[in-house]
């Protein structure tokens, strides 16, 4: 699935919230001592991606919200004169640009949170990061990739013409919808955009409102903030996002998902991140020919 991206009309955010303090539990032992956001899809940490999509999006500022254990993400963001000397020396200058590129894509901002008390919770430490004419943030969830780039345009362009705020929402097979938040919705006048009813967060099969999940990108009206105060744990214990959401759709702040129908890949387990390595390789002119023939002869043997 190529990234190809569309371009976005005047964006509805300037900062873009990466939540990235998480444990990165389901992929141990790799996240003992590597944070799961600078594992490579290809040569590429998923945090750079991330970075990517959230420029092409228009947005100025990535506030990453990360803990004690992973400010080697933030790392990743800064210029290293030592190699970048180095390697200018040699003449690498391929290598020099793909080194030069993650500091210069966005300024970016480490957010902390001192403790993992859940998403809803580590979105909320960046209220005091914006400025007060900031009426809204995106939200990107460093495990999702959601592929081709676009759709964070798509949704700040249905936030100009329908304000609230505008999530993204894919299909699941029913009996995954427990990994995800999930849409109560009803259709409106675009096939693309349902308005959004309800939403709940990792529901049993049998009690999700339908198979619509959240994608893990948010467009969210400045009016969150408020909501995040006013939440109580949830499922898992959790400060949920989803349950913030929940409560402004009963207060009357309007909601909609642009549902998605290209790709996406879950980072934050090996199962689906051996999927966005292949994806990713299998457009790449260096790897393709060769990895093609090589899951050819394995799938065949
Ligand atoms: C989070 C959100 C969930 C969303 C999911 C997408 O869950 O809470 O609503 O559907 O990301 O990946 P997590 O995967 O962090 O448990």
């Amino acid at each position: 699935m190529p990234m190809t991206s569309t371009a976005s009309s005047d964006s509805q955010f300037r900062t873009a919230v990466v939540p990235a303090a998480g444990l990165g539990t389901r992929f141990l032992p790799a996240t003992k001592t590597v944070p799961k956001e600078l594992l490579p899809v290809v040569d590429t940490p998923g945090i750079e991606l991330i970075a990517e999509e959230a420029t092409e999006a228009g947005a100025g500022r990535l506030a990453i919200v990360t803990s004690e254990r992973k400010v080697g993400v933030m790392a990743h963001f800064a210029d290293d004169p030592v190699l970048e000397g180095t390697l200018e020396d040699r003449g690498k200058d391929v290598l020099l640009h793909k080194v030069r590129r993650a500091p210069g894509l966005i300024e970016v901002v480490d957010v902390r949170q001192e403790e993992p008390l859940g998403l809803g919770h580590a979105v909320a430490q960046v209220e005091s990061e914006l400025g007060a004419d900031e009426q809204a943030i995106a939200v990107l969830l460093p495990d999702d990739l959601v592929l081709p780039f676009g759709i964070l345009g798509q949704m700040s362009d249905v936030r100009a013409a329908r304000g609230g705020s505008v999530l993204c929402a894919f299909e699941v097979d029913p009996e995954n919808v427990s990994s995800y938040g999930v849409f109560e919705v009803e259709d409106t006048d675009d096939p693309a955009v349902k308005k959004v009813l309800g939403m709940v967060e990792k529901p049993a099969a049998e009690d999700a409102p339908s198979n619509l999940a959240a994608a893990g990108r948010y467009v969210l009206d400045r009016v969150i903030f408020d909501a995040l105060r006013r939440i109580t744990p949830g499922a898992g214990g959790e400060l949920q996002l989803t349950d913030a959401i929940d409560m402004l759709i009963d207060e009357g702040h309007p909601v909609h998902v642009v549902v998605h129908d290209g790709a996406r890949h879950d980072l934050g387990n090996p199962g689906g991140y051996i999927k966005a390595c292949v994806d990713f390789a299998l457009d790449n002119p260096a790897y393709a020919d060769d990895l093609r023939e090589w899951l050819a002869g394995r799938l065949g043997s």
